[in-house]
Parts: structure tokens; sequence; C-alpha cells
């Protein structure tokens, strides 16, 4: 039976049938997911081997009077309260009413009224209704003001019309930590228009292995740079401490996040970082000594572990070196519900966390059960009165040199509806020139950048016209997707900033993403690369890019093939193992995820029309580029194909002698771990199975027959040879294909995080019964949804997409922390179904309901 993977391994026949009968029984309830503890004692924290820090915001006594005023008069109901931020999208300002809760933010996907492009009056409305609602007289006597956090990492760019700078990566090709301070005050201002004072950045991760899915988050692997840009951006966003400036109404609180170690995890998002204590100092620790220097008055707290033990339940890291050694007087805040995965706690109670140094938790969903477990905890003595009152005294001191009692309501503040700055022509100037500096020059085969804007230019590649794709994760959506350019009203493409630039020197500019063209152009720029991703979700097992998929590698060799001159310009969130393409290519730029001034692009691709150089490339790698798939880290061996800091300028000689193309994997690593039949092929340790009562038949390739007949699989074509499989279920009887694996694989993150499984398909003969579709996992284990419907109102001959939540499977019965089978459809009837592209989809929040 399955469950039992030696079994399975063996072969497996047996498998398949014990997953059918297991489908088509009655279904056990839901298994709840094991949490993996770490082992071994918790390292302990030395604070004496940590720099010293002297803050510049100098002891201020008649502050702390008021703090102490304030605390005086305040409940303890508020008191909790301060300690508890809940997500606009489960907290109404009439809760506040009832719950004096002392922050609120907006997750990735959170936007008021639940429009992803709701206009910046909404925003604005929404703040001013949650202060109000904070302030209101009410039987409490001394109400304390709400504050509101976002995440303004790359500019304001949950906000539609916001402007969208280059993620992190690409700032850090930049190396100019004055042009920092330029965007953390730029951002800052889009911040404030819309009435909101607090930014959850910037991250301060120095990521030692690109496989993580935050890489782009970072600036750079050298922690020397990170360090010049923490103070830098913290300057930008804050003000500089002991000005009028600092925290006046054009600057919003920073949060250096994610403290600590985030960037150390070895390319696993939210995961354990092993280092010893100095290195974690000299790496992740880097950035935020300055940082704290320069005024940072919150920091968020890492979702990571350091040596097994979460951040969150760190007492040394949070107090002992960040309080007490230096001498922050701000307050911590958690991550999205990251208390909840410390041992003993849960989303709505941890304490535990308290005692660490968390000063405020992070409670998305659970904020009202967090704050009465709090408020109890309280009360029994469980959390002490002096470390509830050192957390408020924390946040009110915030609060005040925010101005927060000052100021007043959001929408009376005084950039606050100035919807004119948000993508201002300034601020899309700073953002264009960061484009600039960011590009990095890989090669320049015979000096063919700069080009002439005269010419015939073809422009090809799925990110040539895509703004969503060259911002990448957090723009407009947590995970980047769901949007197009229409979404940008003042973005341009990179397409849009070549083409004007041509056709103002009387060139010609074409677009064609396939790359087919009626006349011959004198040079192609091919724009593709990366689609956005964020956190876990961009976690990668290898540094292949695009495994199992060549068409923009195809693209280059027909365009190659043609004698056409080749630019590539890659857009990704970290370095990437792209030998072929760099062979293909005539030059190649690492353009990073530049944002919405696609123009930037152009300004150093092209000269003047007079032939002088515009712009030369000066942008240098903020990490080292890898010479094999399994070059990801600062740690694993052999000398990268580019080291950190490399950058080619025009001048330069940029030829580059052929690169190896094998991979050095086997062939079936570099497929996508997210994909289970992809282009004609099962993904890594995945294949396909047919199961009647009559027997199970392991089908490696999807090609075959049940033993009694009832189900065949042939190959058909959707967009290439052989890479879909057409299904057909005779009627005579219960039959089930499926993927399955030799080991089982844990989705109990993607569950979480809003992912489904997706796949395209064709009905060819709609079903004559019930259709299910299932998730297994091992003997008499797994859940199933009804597509029957779905697959009926299916116009006939048509490739249409199915997303189905996993969390559909896992309500059915799926114990999605043990997935053997992630696909199995079953009939009884007569079905003749097409079906490809078999994967995990993310970015699917308001997916689909569970049955069709
Ligand atoms: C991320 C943080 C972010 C927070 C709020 C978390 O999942 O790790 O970086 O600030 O969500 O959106
Ligand atoms: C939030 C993220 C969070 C995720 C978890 C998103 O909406 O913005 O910060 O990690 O949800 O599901």
């Amino acid at each position: 039976m399955r469950g039992d993977k030696s079994d399975h391994s063996k072969g497996g026949v047996g498998a398949p049938f014990a997953l059918l009968a297991a489908l088509a029984v009655a279904l056990p309830g839901l298994l709840a997911p094991a949490r993996v503890q770490a082992a071994g004692p918790p390292a302990a924290i030395h604070p004496g081997i940590w720099p010293q820090v002297r803050p510049q915001l100098p002891p201020d006594p008649a502050l702390e009077r008021k703090v102490n005023a304030l605390l005086a008069g305040m409940t303890l109901e508020q008191k909790v309260g301060q300690l508890i931020q809940g997500d606009i999208s489960t907290l109404t300002p009439a809760d506040l009413r009832q719950y004096p809760l002392g922050s609120v933010l907006n997750g990735g996907n959170s936007k008021p009224d639940g429009n992803t492009l709701a206009p910046p009056s909404a925003w604005l409305s929404l703040a001013n209704r949650y202060y109000l609602a904070s302030m209101a007289p009410s039987p409490i006597p001394h109400p304390v003001p709400e504050f509101w956090g976002i995440d303004a990492v790359h500019g304001n760019n949950d906000v539609y019309g916001a402007t969208i700078f280059p993620q992190n990566v690409g700032l850090g090709a930049a190396h100019d930590p004055a042009l920092m301070r330029l965007i953390g005050a730029a951002t800052a201002e889009e911040v404030r228009v819309i009435g909101l004072d607090w930014t959850f950045g910037p991250t301060l991760a120095v990521v030692s292995d690109n496989r993580w899915g935050r890489s782009y988050e970072s600036y750079s692997a050298d922690p020397a740079l990170v360090r010049r840009y923490a103070r830098a951006m913290v300057l930008g966003l804050q003000g500089r401490p002991g000005t009028p400036q600092f925290l006046d109404a054009r600057h919003v609180i920073a949060t250096p996040k994610h403290y600590l170690g985030d960037g150390g995890t070895r390319g696993v998002d939210q995961g354990d970082n092993t280092e010893s204590e100095i290195q974690l100092r000299d790496s992740d620790g880097a950035g935020y000594p300055v940082a704290v220097a320069a005024g940072a008055q919150s920091v968020m707290v890492s979702f990571s572990s350091w040596r097994g033990v979460k951040m969150a339940a760190n007492y040394g890291l949070l107090t002992e070196v960040l309080k007490d050694r230096w001498h922050f007087d701000g307050f911590t805040v958690g991550d999205w519900n990251a208390h909840g995965q410390v041992p003993g706690c849960t989303d709505a109670s941890c304490p535990q966390a308290v005692d660490a140094g968390l000063d405020m938790f992070m409670a998305p969903t659970d904020w009202k059960q967090l704050y009465s477990n709090t408020l109890e905890q309280v009360r029994s003595g469980r959390i002490p009165r002096p470390r509830l009152d050192d957390a408020v005294r924390r946040i009110l001191r915030v609060k005040l040199r925010d101005r927060l009692f000052e100021e007043g309501p959001p929408a009376s503040r005084p950039l606050a509806g100035r919807f004119d700055l948000l993508g201002s022509p300034q601020h899309r100037a700073i953002a264009r020139r960061a484009v600039r500096e960011s590009l990095v020059l890989l090669k320049n085969e015979d000096h063919l950048l700069p080009l002439k804007p005269q010419e015939r230019v073809l422009v090809a590649g799925d990110g040539a016209d895509d703004i969503p794709m060259q911002s990448g994760g957090w723009t407009l959506t947590w995970q980047g997707t769901g949007t197009t350019n229409k979404d940008f009203p003042h973005g341009e493409s990179i397409w849009q900033g070549i083409a004007q630039t041509v056709r103002a020197a009387g060139g010609e500019a074409n677009l064609s993403p396939d790359g087919t063209f009626k006349q011959r152009p004198d040079v192609a720029i091919v724009v593709y690369g990366e689609k956005p991703y964020a956190e876990f979700q961009g976690d990668v097992p290898n540094l292949a890019f695009s495994p199992g998929d060549d068409s923009d590698l195809e693209l280059l060799r027909r365009l190659r093939a043609a004698g056409i001159p080749i630019v590539s310009v890659f857009l990704s969130g970290r370095p990437l193992w792209v030998n072929p393409e760099l062979n293909a290519s005539n030059a190649f730029v690492a353009a990073w995820l530049p944002g919405s001034e696609g123009e930037g692009v152009a300004d150093v691709l092209f000269r003047k029309p007079d032939g002088a150089v515009r712009y030369d490339f000066r942008g240098t790698l903020p990490f080292s580029w890898p010479r094999t798939p399994l070059q990801f880290g600062s740690d694993t061996a052999g000398r990268p194909l580019f080291a950190l800091g490399y950058g080619l300028r025009d001048a330069s000689n940029g030829n580059l002698t052929p690169l190896a193309e094998t991979s050095g994997l086997p062939s079936a690593a570099l497929v996508d771990n997210r994909a289970f039949f992809v282009a004609g092929r099962t993904g890594s340790g995945w294949h396909w199975a047919v199961a009647d009562d009559a027997g199970a038949t392991p089908l490696p390739r999807g090609l075959g027959a049940s033993d009694s007949g009832r189900l065949t699989l042939t190959a058909i074509d959707k967009t290439r040879q052989e890479d879909s499989r057409r299904l057909r279920w005779s009627g005579t009887g219960q039959s089930l294909a499926e993927i399955s694996g030799a080991t089982p694989i844990d989705l109990t993150r993607q569950t979480n995080g809003q992912m489904a499984l997706g796949f395209d398909y064709r009905v060819e003969e709609a079903p004559s019964a019930a259709v299910t579709l299932g998730m297994g996992c091992g003997a008499s284990c797994g859940g199933t949804v009804a597509i029957t419907a779905v697959l009926r109102a299916a116009a006939h001959g048509q490739w249409r997409h199915l997303d189905i939540p996993l969390a559909c499977f896992a309500a059915a019965g799926e114990n999605v922390s043990r997935v053997w089978t992630p696909f199995a459809l079953q009939t009884a009837g007569r079905l003749t179904l097409a079906i490809t592209n078999i994967r995990l989809e993310s970015g699917t929040a308001g997916a689909a309901a569970c049955g069709h």
C-alpha cells in the first residue's frame, strides 16, 4: 500500500490502485501538519562581541516625561492593545472602538475595499477612519492614536499610481548611497500622500544563497554595501535625527528587516540559519547597528531561526544585543503570524515572544483572540507588568517622535491628498536614474552596445512590453502577479522606452514578442527572464534559468541563425545560470527588476543621435554570477563566472569565449520543482500511472493504457510537439490517471500561501458521469474535488485553464504535509480530455470555490 516509501519505489504497481480506493471510498479527516522542531540546545549570544552603537537620538527627558504621563493614564486594555497589530482585511475602523489596538497593517494583498487597484483617495479615507476610530470619545479617557504600516519596499508599491523603483538587487548594482537617500525620501512622500506614516523596510538581508525567493529584496551579498545603504535609506525615509525634518510630515518611520539572519538560511524561506555568532554578526548583522545609529524607529523580527531557535523567541538578539547593547529605544514588530511558529505558541497566543523582547505582534488574522489571550496573560502575571510597560513605552515614544498626536487625522496632514506626488515627474526621474545605474553589462561582443538609434530595431521576448514582469513581486499584489500594463498609469515598459528613443532619432522600432519580422532588423533586443514571485514561492532548488522551458533560448537561436545581432536584456531577481543564453547573445545586460520606469533601459542601450555615448554602463554585480546552476552561494565551491563587483564599461573589451552549456545537473533536476507535467515531461521525481479495479499500471511517460483498456493516454500537441496528453475514458467503470512520486512533498506553506493546483485542458468529449480531481497522501488518505460541472460547461475543443486552491484538497481530507500524489483524475463515465501544464500556481488569492 502507499505511504510506505520503499514499497512504492519498488515499482509501485499496487500503489495507484490503493489511491484509487482511497479516493473513491470514504476519506479520513485532515491530519494536522507536523511542526518541525529544531534539535539541540539553543546557541548562546555574547553581547560583548557585537559592535557598539552611538545612537544619533540623544536622551530626551521631556519626551520621556510625556511617555510616562501617557502610560500612567492608560487602561490595561489600552496597553495590551498597543502590542497588537491587525490587518485591514480583517479589522475594521469600527473594531478599534471595541478593541483599542495600537496599529494596523496591510499585507501584500490587503487593500481598501479589497480592491487591488484602490484609488489613493480610498487609502487616505480608510487611514482617516482608523485614526478617528482610535481617538473616538469612548469609555477610554485618554485615547492613543493608531498608525498604519505598509510594505513600501520599492516605492509605495502597494498603491495604484505609485512610482515603482527598481527592486533592491538592482539598487545594489548601482552602488550609489546618495541615490538611496533620494529614493527613500521620494518613497516617504508617496506613503504620506495616502495618509500613512510607517513602512516595513528597508530589507537588510545579506543574502548568501540566491536560491532564496527573497534574494531580490537584498541589496547585496557584500555586507559593506548593505551597511552604507542601511544608513542612506533610513535617513532618506525618516529624515536626519536632530533636524526639524526628522519624522516630519514628509517622512515616515523605517523598519529594517528581518532581524536577524534571514539572508543566511541556505536558500530556504523562513529557514534556519546555522552560522556561527561571528558570521551572523558580520553578514546579516552588518546593517543593523548602522540603521539603529541613523535613528531607525522600529525593527522587524524575522520569520527565520538562528541555530534552531525562532527569532521571535531569541532573547539574546532581541533584548541583549538590539535593545541593551545598541541602546535601541524604538520597538520591535513581529512578522506575519511569525510568533505562531515559536514552539508552544499559536497565532493567537505567544507570551514567549514578549519575554524574548517582541514589542508588537503582527497578527493579521487572529488579533482578536491574541488580544484577549495577552490581556489574560498580563492579568495572571504570565507576562510581567514591567515588560508590558516597557513595550508600550517604546511604541509611545515612537508615536510621539512621529508627532502622531499633534498631526491629527491623516487627512489633515500636510501631504495628505497630494496625489500628484504619486508617480510625479520628479520621483519618476529618480527611478529612471536608478534604472540606468543598475544595469550591469556582462557581454558586449565587438562593442555592439551602445546602439545607434537610427537603425531598424526589433524588440522581442515576453518581458519586452510587460511592466508587471519588469517590476517583480511586492508590486500591487503580494506575488506581483495578476496585473497588466494598464494597472500602471505612470509606468512605461522597456519596449515603450526603446520605441520613443529610436523613433525620436528617426530610427524604426518594432515590437514582436515572438521575434518574427517582416523586414530584416539591424539589431534585435530580446527582453526575457523570471516571472514575478514573492517569499517562498520564489525558492528554487538550483540556479538554472527557466528549467524545462527553452522557449527564450529558442527565440535567441532563431534570430542568431538569421544573422541578426542580439542584445539580451535579462530580467531577474537574482543571478541565474544562463550560459546558453550568454552564448546565443552578442551583448547581455542584467537589468534585474527595474520597476515602472522602463525608459531607463533605453537611456543606456542607445547612443545620442550624433553618435556620442548618452550614459555609460556603470552598474556592477551585487552578487557573484554562477558558472553552474549549483553555484548558488558564497560557500559553494569553484570560481564564479563573474565575481561580485564585475561589470563592463562600454569601452572595455566585452568579448566572451563560448561557455559550457551543459548544466552538470541530471536532466530531471532541471525541471521546475513546482511542475508536475509541463512541456510534455513530468517534473523531477514524478511519473504517470493509471489504475482501475483490474489493476494498476505505471506509465512513466504518460503513454499507454490501463490493464482493462478502460483508460488510454496518448500524446498530442498544444503548442509544441507532444507537449500534452489525451486521456480517454471508455465509460465502462471507475478508472483513474494520476501523477505521483517516490517520496512525498510538503505543501503546507504553499497551501497557507494560497497556491493552487492548475492545468490547461481541452474537453473533447464531455463527461457522462461525475469527475473528481484529487490529491493523495498515501493509503486511504487524500482529498478530492468535483470538477464535473466545469468540464461540462467548457466550450468544446477550446483550451482553458483551471486552478483549484490547495486549501480545497486540504479541506477535503488531503494531508498537505505529505503529498504523494499531487494529481489524480477519476471517473466511471465516458470522457475525453486533453491536458498539459499541470503545476502549482501562485497568486490565485481570489481563485475559484472548491467545487466545480
Ligand atoms: C513579510 C514581511 C512583510 C509582512 C507584511 C511578511 O510575510 O515577510 O516582509 O513586511 O509580510 O506584509
Ligand atoms: C502577505 C504576506 C504574507 C502572506 C501569507 C500576504 O498577503 O502580504 O506578507 O506572508 O500573505 O499568506
